[in-house]
């Protein structure tokens, strides 16, 4: 009896937990993050967020802190009590975007004993957690990091390797000496909250993740690195959010929900998703595309690479390789590329004369005419 209730407590002293990172400031994705989480921006009509939720879920992880900030309440409703994801979710207030190091400073009270799996909220990869997870709690070490080659080096936390050996790691160098740059998923035991104790805000006033782990490296406790081999991407920009877009639809396959309706004046070309509700009118839809729940999409043209989120409308005019969020609206307008259109946004032709250009958009916004 006693030696049972002993295995079961070592048992679940080893069990991993997960901690994402969903607060931050956002700041390259203004101004849709002056009003919401970049982390719920849909990708493919689904939040960038919840990739990461259900491959967390996929690797076997039962309990896992979310980091919030400003958006905390957003969040919340999205993720709710992680029960649809099968875990368990703890929210962990962050006062302020203070640095990665800082989120997990703050998580110690969560993460106890535990070893965990450290996820950044708004990082996509393609690659299955689960051998990873399965890797780090068969070898044991004090961390294991996720590196990818990058051209741009310059905007990553870069690793400097001799052999597999890790030596350096630098926050965005200005002179990278390596391309390699460290992906958003990193796996820790309680090591690190020593490391993070012993470390000081850098130049831009943050407490970085890469700093403790360097911390790790000069006190010889064992850092692995794993060379992840399919995409990974850092959705921090609009050409990011496109290009994960365009990943994540080119792996859906075709379907047309029963209660979504598509006239016999309409074509659908190739890999096209219609959700629930929407109406597609003397259209042509063609894929990757997702045309969202209660969409319409009447006498247009939607081109490839293009995700239409819910209670959109897109009449007649030409939409492509671009993201429309929840009613957002485009009315005679030819066309719409490479573009991420917000929340409640519309975009429609006016005849009032003088003929000009009207707009009133948000702080930060940005606005290219031909
Ligand atoms: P970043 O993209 O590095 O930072 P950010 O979200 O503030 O964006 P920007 O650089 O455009 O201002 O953050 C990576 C992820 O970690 C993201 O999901 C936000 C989250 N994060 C926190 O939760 N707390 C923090 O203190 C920081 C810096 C980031």
């Amino acid at each position: 009896m006693f030696a049972r209730a002993q295995s079961a407590a070592t048992a679940s002293v080893m069990e991993l937990k997960a901690l994402v990172l969903a607060g931050g400031k956002g700041t390259r994705l203004r101004p849709i993050t002056h009003t919401s989480a970049k982390q719920l921006i849909p990708i493919a009509n689904k939040p960038i967020l919840f990739y990461g939720l259900e491959a967390i879920a996929r690797a076997g992880i039962k309990q896992v802190g979310v980091i919030v900030g400003d958006t905390r309440a957003e969040i919340e409703s999205a993720v709710g009590d992680g029960s649809r994801f099968g875990f368990k979710a703890t929210y962990i207030p962050q006062e302020a975007p203070l640095g990665l190091a800082h989120a997990v400073k703050i998580s110690k009270k969560f993460v106890g004993a535990h070893p965990f799996l450290m996820f950044l909220g708004d990082n996509l990869l393609k690659e299955s957690l689960t051998p990873l997870v399965k890797d780090f709690s068969a070898k044991k070490p004090n961390a294991q990091i996720l590196v990818a080659r990058v051209p741009n080096p310059r905007q990553f936390g870069v690793v400097e390797m001799d052999g597999d050996r890790v030596v350096r790691l630098v926050e965005k160098p200005e002179e990278p000496k390596s391309d390699l740059a460290l992906v958003g998923v990193y796996m820790f035991d309680s090591s690190i909250f020593e490391a993070i104790a012993s470390i000081r805000p850098s130049a831009r006033g943050e407490l970085e993740i890469t700093d403790a782990i360097q911390r790790l490296v000069d006190k010889k406790r064992r850092v692995t690195v794993k060379h992840i081999d399919g995409w990974w991407k850092d959705t921090g920009k609009l050409e990011d959010l496109l290009e994960v877009n365009r990943l994540i639809l080119d792996t859906l396959s075709a379907s047309v929900d029963p209660t979504a309706s598509v006239d016999e004046k309409s074509k659908i070309e190739g890999r096209v998703v219609v959700q629930e509700g929407a109406h597609v009118v003397h259209s042509t839809i063609r894929g990757p595309a997702i045309i969202g729940k209660n969409a319409k999409i009447v006498r247009s043209f939607v081109g490839p690479y293009t995700s239409i989120y819910f209670n959109t409308s897109v009449e007649d005019s030409e939409v492509e390789h671009s993201i429309l969020l929840e009613e957002a609206r485009l009315h005679n307008i030819r066309r719409i590329q490479d573009s991420l259109i917000g929340q409640r946004v519309e975009v429609v032709q006016s005849h009032s004369m003088p003929a000009a250009y009207r707009i009133m958009v948000g702080d930060s916004s940005r606005v290219e005419v031909p």
